[in-house]
């Protein structure tokens, strides 16, 4: 009996604790949302869902984006500012207060699968961080085209992280992503 007095409040006591702590955590859950067509935006997507043991979502446009063809219809729907239709998100973004997103470079715009994606979601509340990839030209006008889309409700500072294909090296690129990560936090 007195063993029971005792352990009830403590269990309840460390039950409470716990759920605290586990809310704490849902209250700072990152999601890094990308869109790549040919996986270099994806790979660096992973290596900063790594850094900040953050969940990761793939954008996924249901428009044909590979041969020929499709990469004229790409780069002419980025330059016209088209959106597209994305593969419904798997995450629920209300789970999330901070939202880090990656796209490539399409002559210098975001791609229509990211431009989607800032339109048709609110991320008036978020705590957002932008990364790019490009060959090497043109990621700095892409990426403050998405910080203008965002900051229309959005007015909180945006860390930026374009990467251009010599930035890809491992002891480059780790170095770059620690500094990105550091501004966002
Ligand atoms: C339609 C299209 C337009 C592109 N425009 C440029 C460009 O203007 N400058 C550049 O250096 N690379 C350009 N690229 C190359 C991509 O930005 C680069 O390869 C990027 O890292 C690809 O990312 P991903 O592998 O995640 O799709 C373009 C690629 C595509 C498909």
């Amino acid at each position: 009996m007195f063993l029971k007095i005792i352990f009830i409040p403590v269990f309840l006591f460390n039950f409470s604790f716990f759920q605290a702590q586990a809310g704490s955590q849902e209250e700072n859950r990152i999601l890094v949302v990308y869109y790549s067509r040919t996986g270099t935006t994806k790979g660096v997507a992973e290596k900063i869902r790594q850094e900040l043991d953050a969940d990761i979502e793939e954008l996924i446009d249901t428009k044909k984006r590979t041969g020929p063809v499709a990469f004229h219809t790409a780069g002419r729907d980025a330059r016209a500012g088209n959106l597209t239709e994305l593969k419904p998100l798997e995450a629920d973004l209300g789970d999330y207060d901070n939202i880090i997103i990656g796209t490539p470079n399409w002559w210098g715009n975001i791609t229509p699968a990211v431009r989607t994606f800032i339109v048709e979601n609110d991320l008036s509340a978020k705590k957002i961080g932008l990364f790019g990839t490009t060959n090497l030209t043109g990621i700095e006008s892409a990426l403050e085209q998405a910080v203008e889309l965002i900051e229309k409700e959005n007015q909180r500072e945006i860390p930026l992280l374009g990467l251009r294909s010599r930035d890809l090296r491992e002891e480059i690129l780790s170095d770059k992503i620690e500094k990105f990560i550091k501004e966002f936090k």
